[in-house]
């Protein structure tokens, strides 16, 4: 119950579910009265088609006792599992408990599979069709919400088949990068560049991967790529994968490479970021998943 946001809610269903049951068992007492019996039939009062009249008959006893044997139920119910407002129940049942005790139970039944593949070295496991099966299911169940159920990514998501690395695609780099996160961060220059001058440091960015720029804003923009720029995206704007930042001399864009979209990027900065998985799946299935990844950017 501590998803509620108020407390009217847990008192609102503990209170009418109590009500509930206390309203049907008095119907079934005022439907069993004593006196009414079969011997005795009262009508209704109305009579139709000359001489068929409704009777008040109580209610046959197996039908009642199915009643009772539900009301029963439902207190026995009530008082194991979570169902009246604060009340936990005396089993202490709850959907997050059921759900991690299943995960436990696949996880042990999984473990020893995950454990042998973790024993490989990921260049020998990314070639492993069977590993890569399960690999490809497990990219499927975790990662592909971000980066697609093709790995080709989208705009701020890398594309994980090509060969183009924001952080190195070499296979021990790839489980770094999916163990422990990476969070980019490319800083904002509108501020410091001016509307001009990020529009000069834009041409000079459409430049460096042999895009048509107009060449005196591209050799102004030169200037201060040198002064602001070079630090992380390196003298010849290949790039550097210790800082996520991107080779922008290639035709690959994580944001677009539309001279709109790279200004966007210059002038508002970016900051991507790829969540750690290590404690969320453990080791040995993110060692499966890097082997994968890198089966896939290997792929021809
Ligand atoms: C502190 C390091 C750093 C500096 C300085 C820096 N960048 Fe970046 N840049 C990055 C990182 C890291 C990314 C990747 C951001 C991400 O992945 O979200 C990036 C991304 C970009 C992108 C987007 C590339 C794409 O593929 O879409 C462009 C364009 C860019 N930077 C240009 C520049 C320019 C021009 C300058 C100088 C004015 C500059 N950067 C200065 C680190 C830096
Ligand atoms: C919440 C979205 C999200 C999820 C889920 C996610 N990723 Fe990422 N991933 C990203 C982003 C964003 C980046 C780029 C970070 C940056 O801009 O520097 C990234 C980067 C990467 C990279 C580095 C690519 C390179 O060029 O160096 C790899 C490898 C990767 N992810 C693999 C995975 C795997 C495997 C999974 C599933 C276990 C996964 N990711 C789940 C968002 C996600």
């Amino acid at each position: 119950m501590a998803d509620f946001t108020s407390n009217f809610w847990p008192w609102f269903i503990g209170i009418t579910t109590i009500i509930s049951f206390i309203a049907v068992l008095a119907l079934i007492r005022w439907m069993t009265e004593p006196g009414k019996t079969d011997d005795d039939p009262q009508t209704m009062g109305h009579t139709w088609d000359g001489d068929l009249a409704e009777y008040n008959n109580p209610l046959p006893s197996w039908w009642l006792k199915l009643f009772y044997i539900t009301i029963f139920f439902g207190i026995g119910y009530l008082a194991l599992y979570p169902g009246l407002g604060f009340y936990q129940g005396l089993l202490g049942w709850t959907e997050i408990k059921e759900y991690e005790s299943e995960v436990a139970t696949a996880d042990k039944q999984f473990a020893p599979l995950y454990d042998r593949y973790q024993n490989q070295e990921l260049a020998t496991l990314a070639t492993d069709t069977e590993a890569m099966k399960t690999g490809s299911r497990l990219f499927a169940n975790y990662c592909s919400s971000c980066h697609g159920s093709d790995a080709r990514g989208a705009k701020g998501f890398p594309n994980l088949r090509d060969d183009d690395w924001l952080y190195g695609g070499d296979p021990n780099t790839i489980k770094a990068t999916i163990l422990n996160g990476r969070s980019a961060a490319m800083p904002p220059w509108g501020a410091v560049l001016g509307e001009e001058g990020v529009h000069n440091v834009t041409q000079y960015v459409i430049s460096l991967s042999g895009g048509k720029a107009d060449a005196t804003a591209a050799s102004a923009g030169g200037e201060k790529y040198k002064q602001l720029c070079f630090a992380c995206h390196g003298v010849d704007g290949k790039g550097n994968q210790a800082l996520g930042a991107p080779n922008l001399t290639d035709k690959v864009w994580l944001y677009g490479g539309l001279p709109t979209q790279i200004s966007k990027s210059i002038a508002t900065g970016r900051n991507g970021h790829m969540p750690a998985h290590k404690d969320f799946l453990g080791e040995a299935k993110v060692h499966l998943l890097a082997a994968y990844i890198f089966s896939l950017s290997n792929e021809k």
